[in-house]
This record gives C-alpha cells, structure tokens and sequence, in this order.
C-alpha cells in the first residue's frame, strides 16, 4: 500500500448557498495517478477550488486531510507551501511580471517556508533551463510577462512549467486539455508523466477522455452532481467515451 497523501471524507460544499458537493469520498495514495471526470457542472472546479481554498466556496460537512494534517484548517498560501499545486482552467495574466522574476518569488517563498536558503540567482537560472527543457517551454515565453497574450496552449504549457518548479506533492490539473492541440497535449501529458514520482500525486480533473490517451490514471472516478457515483480501472475512460455518462445515472 502506498502512503496516503489526501484523504477526502464525506465532503459537502456551497457556492453563493447552493450545495454542490454533496458527500465526496476520495483517498489518493502518493505515486498515483486519478482521473476524475464529469460532464459540465458537475462539481469538478469546485473540488479543486476546495482543496486550494478558494474563499468563495464555503465547507460545511465532512474532513480533509493531506499529509496528516487537516488541510481545511490551513490558508491558501499554507496549502501551497505543504505542497498542493492547481492549474487553473482559465490562467490569469499578470501584466509587467516576468515569468522568470514570478517563479523566483515562488519557489524561493516555499524554500523559506521549508527553512531552505534562497537560490541564488545562479542556481535559480539552472534550475529554470532544466525545468524549461523537460516541458519544451520556450526561452521567449519565460522572459515576457506571465500569461500575456500566451495562447491557450502556451498557457498550459506555462502551467506545466510551473508545477515542475514548484515539484508539488499533490499536483491538480483542472481540464489541462481544454484549449490544447493535439500536440500542445501530448507535451503538457508527457511533462505530467515525467513529473510523476514515488512521492507524489496527480489528480487529472477532465470531461475529455482523450487526454487519457496520454496520462495513463491509476484510478478513474466519474463526479455526477457533486458525488462519485463510480471508480473504476482506466478502461472506465474509453467506456465513457463510447456511452457518455448518462447510463451510470
Ligand atoms: N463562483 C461560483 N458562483 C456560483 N455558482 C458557481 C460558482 N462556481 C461554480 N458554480 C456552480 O457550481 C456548479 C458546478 O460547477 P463546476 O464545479 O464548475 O463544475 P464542472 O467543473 O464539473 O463543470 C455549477 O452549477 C456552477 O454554475
Ligand atoms: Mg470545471
């Protein structure tokens, strides 16, 4: 049995008072790999928005623990320094904030969380070029500012770079294939395969079973109307693909 990173029971949550989680149980041990899939507006961002601690979306049953720890206890910034890492569906852009001078801030943030010295910016730029080669992200992109009239696939390709810098415990790519072709997907699911480790944790949130094709998942949930109805073998991806997930209802 492998180390029990995140532990999710019974887990109700509201948006603006409405209940869209309704009793999520969810365990994922560390080197594995989960696919959660749903059709729209099934609760999928609001699970990843819950375990970030997105302020809007209110707990109001159930625990989550993430290391040990009582992860709903913890703030945002906290969450992100032990470890959990989200791609956003929709990146922001932060205008006149190079990706090289954000990504410093990051990961020196978290070495100081850690009680790790700061990179030096020779160490720094190392790190960065081998991140950089691993997600093939270009050098061009790295220097402009974070997100700024990137594409949508460069977007993605950004995030991926991200997450290798920041070399999360528990990794969350919310619908990384949105917005991505099919080579775009092939590179952000190879940076993902890459990225995987004995310690550490991807949970893949998608409505397309194709990025399947290419991040192999352990394990695969459907997330029907805030609740898994299923968990199954990653050949549950190809029978949704083929029968939608009506029959499951
Ligand atoms: N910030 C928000 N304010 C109000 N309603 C929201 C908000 N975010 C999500 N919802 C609602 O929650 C439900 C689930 O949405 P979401 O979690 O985004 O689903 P999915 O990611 O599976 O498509 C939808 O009915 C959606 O309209
Ligand atoms: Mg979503």
């Amino acid at each position: 049995m492998s180390a029990e990173l995140l532990d999710i029971r019974n887990l109700y949550a509201s948006v603006t008072g409405k209940e869209i989680l309704k009793g999520i149980n969810l365990t994922v041990g560390a080197g594995e790999t989960h696919a959660i899939m749903g059709p729209n507006g099934s609760g999928k961002s609001t699970l990843s928005s819950v375990l970030v601690g997105n302020p809007a979306f209110e707990v109001t049953q159930g625990s989550v623990s993430f290391l040990g720890k009582n992860l709903l206890e913890m703030s945002p910034e906290e969450r992100s320094w032990a470890g959990i890492f989200l791609s956003f569906q929709y990146p922001v852009e932060i205008s006149g904030v190079s990706m090289v001078n954000f990504m410093r801030a990051a990961v020196n943030a978290q070495r100081t969380h850690k009680g790790e010295k700061a990179l030096t910016a020779g160490e720094f730029l190392k790190l960065m070029r081998e991140k950089q080669a691993l997600v093939e992200l270009d050098t061009n992109l790295v220097n402009r500012s974070v997100n700024e009239g990137f594409s949508g696939g460069e977007k993605k390709r950004n995030e991926i770079f991200q997450m290798a810098m920041l070399e999360p415990k528990l990794a969350i790519l919310d619908e990384t294939d949105s917005g991505l072709d099919i080579d775009a997907l092939r590179i952000v699911a190879d940076g993902v395969n890459k990225l995987k480790r004995a310690d550490n944790a991807t949970i893949v949130i998608t409505h397309y079973p194709r990025l399947l094709d290419y991040i192999k998942p352990d394990v695969v949930h459907v997330l029907y109307n805030g609740q898994i109805i299923k968990t199954g073998p990653p050949e549950l991806a190809l029978e949704l693909e083929e029968k939608g997930y009506d029959w499951l209802k």
